[in-house]
């Protein structure tokens, strides 16, 4: 069969610094709040800390020392083909504290060696500009993003990165996710709205008035981000990058529907309307009345939004999940920050998360009607426990099967005349899980010899998918055998 994907077609791999650097107090750099979050289970949410408490075990201090392996890791990534490497910058690497007026050399020093051994193997780095890293110091200090003092202080790390990789990174995302912020749970990984609590981050007080305060900052944050990068570097691209929690009707029945329908623009098209279309849309008036909120903006804020939209639109893709208009007694379903009702036609993941590789297609076709600007799926995968054989072989099928049915998705989507540029399988190389702590969370191609209980020679080790995932990006996407 012949490939349906752009020759320029950007196949890839996606990582964020929290989750794979480790190094967290090395070099100059400062505590970010996923460096307060311990480790939990599927079952034990992780919890936060205020403060580093002794006998504890927090997965990002060392997670998979990708500081100190990191040529081994993108020669890995070189072998597989990689035309383009997600990753993201540390802020506290950069700014310590989020305060600083001079920013940290040696840690600028560290990206510098990434982006330049991306470039000896021909690979294009995707940065993520702020992947649920916030500067503890903030949170401590202003109470994260409530605070609109974060909007001139993310401006300035964004100023000092654009300059510093010139040459070096093209394209860039502002916030990972930003959504994540419309959940009670993004107040701990997004939006750092979490002064003093000390606790499980499934049990965050449900303070909407400040989570959504604090979306409008990341916005005007994101938006002057982006209109700088447009006036100072032309050729720089910028995108948004969403959680796509793709929701169904649990039922034909029209209050099922219009559940749905005000799910959808909540949780999935709120952040982008504001980031694409550079407004709030036009539902917003009803669902902060809704919320009991009201929204403090400064005059200008509409134009700084308007001249701010972005070049593409990211996003990530698991899982999906139903809706319905009367949710009490049915069967919930698990996924990243989002539930959901279950879906009786699909299957789940070992953490819950319903597989629906069609739901990807129908995602991209929903996003690029509504916007028609170029997409790129940045996070895609199964979160498994891999078995790690005596001979040093990983024989990942049940991964395989999950990729390849959702490339053969997004192929589809390609032909249904979807603008579609690139895709990066979440966790290329095994990493910390956002939602739980856990290393037995496996996503990547490479294995990494790390485990829940922090030991663990940190060796690599080529899956099965690694050598089938090499194969589809020689082939453009054509084989997927
Ligand atoms: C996304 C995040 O929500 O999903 C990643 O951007 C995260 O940071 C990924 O790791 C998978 O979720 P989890 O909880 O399995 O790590």
């Amino acid at each position: 069969m012949a490939s349906v994907f752009r020759k320029d077609f950007l196949w890839g791999g996606a990582c964020a610094a929290n989750q794979f650097e480790g190094a967290w107090n090395i070099d100059g750099k400062g505590p970010s709040v996923s460096d307060m979050c311990t480790n939990g289970t599927h079952t034990e949410p992780k919890r936060i800390t205020t403060a580093i408490r002794e006998d504890t075990l927090y997965p990002s201090h060392e997670a998979v020392d990708f500081y100190h392996h990191y040529e081994e890791d993108i020669a890995l990534f070189g072998e597989m083909g990689f035309k383009v490497f997600r990753t993201s910058i540390n802020w506290t690497r950069i700014f310590p504290t989020g305060e600083e007026t001079q920013p940290n050399e040696a840690g600028l020093a560290f990206y510098d060696r990434v982006f330049d051994c991306c470039k000896k193997y021909g690979i294009e780095p995707l940065v993520t500009i702020s992947h649920y890293e916030l500067p503890y110091a903030l949170v401590e200090k202003h109470n994260g993003w409530a605070d609109r003092r974060l909007v001139d202080l993310f401006l300035n790390y964004c100023k000092t990165i654009f300059a510093r990789y010139n040459g070096k990174v093209k394209y860039w995302l502002t916030f990972n996710e930003i959504n994540s912020g419309v959940m009670p749970m993004g107040a701990v990984l997004s939006t750092g709205t979490v002064r003093g609590y000390e606790g499980s981050v499934k049990q965050v007080p449900d303070r909407p008035q400040e989570r959504f305060q604090a979306l409008h900052h990341m916005f005007v944050a994101s938006a002057k981000a982006v209109a700088y990068a447009h006036a100072n570097y032309p050729h720089y691209r910028v995108g948004n990058m969403e959680l796509f929690a793709t929701s169904y009707p649990l039922t034909p029945a029209p209050d099922d529907l219009i559940a749905n329908q005000k799910y959808m623009q909540r949780m999935n098209w709120f952040c982008s309307d504001v980031q694409v279309q550079g407004k709030y849309p036009y539902y917003t008036k009803r669902m902060f009345e809704e919320f009991g909120i009201t929204i403090q903006m400064q005059p200008g804020d509409e134009q700084i939004l308007q001249e701010g939209k972005v070049d593409f639109y990211a996003f990530s893709y698991y899982m999906s999940s139903c809706i319905s208009a009367d949710a009490a007694d049915k069967q919930k379903t698990d996924g990243n920050l989002v539930g959901g009702l279950k879906n009786p036609y699909l299957t789940a993941s070992d953490w819950g998360w319903q597989i629906d590789p069609k739901g990807l297609r129908y995602t991209l076709n929903e996003i690029y009607s509504r916007y028609g600007i170029p997409l790129m799926v940045v996070e895609n995968g199964l979160g498994a426990r891999d078995v790690l054989e005596a001979d040093g072989s990983i024989h990942d099928s049940y991964r395989i099967d999950y990729l390849r049915q959702h490339i053969e998705q997004m192929a589809e989507a390609v032909k249904d005349g979807v603008d579609l540029m690139g895709y990066t399988p979440w966790g290329c190389i095994d990493l910390v899980s956002a939602s739980t702590g856990e290393m037995a969370k496996r996503y990547g191609f490479i294995y990494v010899e790390k485990y829940d209980d922090g030991t663990g020679s940190l060796g690599r080790r080529r899956k099965d998918s690694f050598y089938w995932y090499q194969k589809v990006i020689a082939s453009n996407g054509a084989d997927l055998v």
